[in-house]
């Protein structure tokens, strides 16, 4: 690879939000270390697996990349551990052209069973947010206007937070899916969403109801509904539909 090439691909993986790259000798000289991969990758050598990979450079945003695509290249997907106990894909869920997109941390056992995220409780306190909120504002929306998806498209066992590994390797569809839909806002529900857009150590409690950036994109922080649902806390909850009554305006005004 040329010079230049190298500046490419390094600016191509750092606008994915990958900062660590690790630098190694030519394949000719010396094998890449095999990696620790979970046992469905392990079935290839991972030489095999991301060499051809690493002789072209992809596309920063491939050419006409739509969310039919998008989906089309998750397929069948085994990239991370979390194939391996999942149901279904949960990819994306409402209006394609939305100006405002919802991020989540990733399915629960109802969006695992079903392929549609914030379906269960988390997500009918969601709808609720958006839809009564949105009235109160005297706004005309209904969740299918907004589009939602998650970081992760596979649902963690038992619910757990989604390793950095496979948010990493989710988060690079995750990031076309904003890309594409270029939404007016986005808004991010809870710590694991907020960490995989902002790319912060900040806590929630402190982050929340501020306008930060996903690259051009602004992004309003909130928390994820299901912290909203575990303990009754009138607090976040009313910073909650703060947050949302901020986001509306800001969108729909
Ligand atoms: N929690 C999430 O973060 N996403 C869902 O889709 C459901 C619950």
């Amino acid at each position: 690879m040329t010079p230049g090439q190298i500046r490419d691909y390094l600016k191509y993986y750092r606008d994915l939000g990958i900062e660590t790259i690790y630098r190694g000798t030519p394949p000719s000289t010396q094998p890449l270390p095999t990696l620790p991969v979970p046992p469905v990758m392990a079935k290839k050598p991972i030489q095999e697996a991301i060499l051809p990979e690493l002789t072209r450079l992809p596309e920063l945003i491939p050419q006409g990349d739509t969310l039919a695509k998008i989906r089309e290249d998750i397929g069948d997907c085994k990239r991370c551990r979390l194939c391996e106990a999942r149901n279904k894909i949960v990819f994306g869920d409402g209006n394609e052209s939305s100006p405002l997109v919802f991020v989540g941390e990733g399915p629960g056992a109802d969006e695992d069973a079903q392929g549609i995220p914030f379906v269960g409780r988390a997500g009918q306190l969601l709808t609720q947010m958006i839809e009564n909120t949105a009235a109160k504002e005297g706004i005309q929306l209904k969740r299918a206007d907004v589009y939602i998806c998650n970081v992760v498209k596979c649902r963690p066992p038992e619910n757990r937070t989604p390793q950095p590994d496979e948010m990493e390797i989710c988060g690079q569809f995750l990031f076309r899916q904003l890309m594409t839909i270029k939404p007016k806002a986005i808004c991010v529900l809870g710590a694991t969403a907020m960490k995989a857009l902002l790319n912060t150590k900040e806590g929630i409690t402190k982050s929340r109801g501020q306008w930060q950036k996903w690259r051009d994109i602004p992004v309003m922080v909130t928390y994820h509904p299901s912290y909203l649902l575990r303990q009754y806390n009138a607090q976040a909850k009313r910073e909650a539909w703060e947050d949302l009554k901020t986001l509306l305006h800001f969108v729909y005004d």
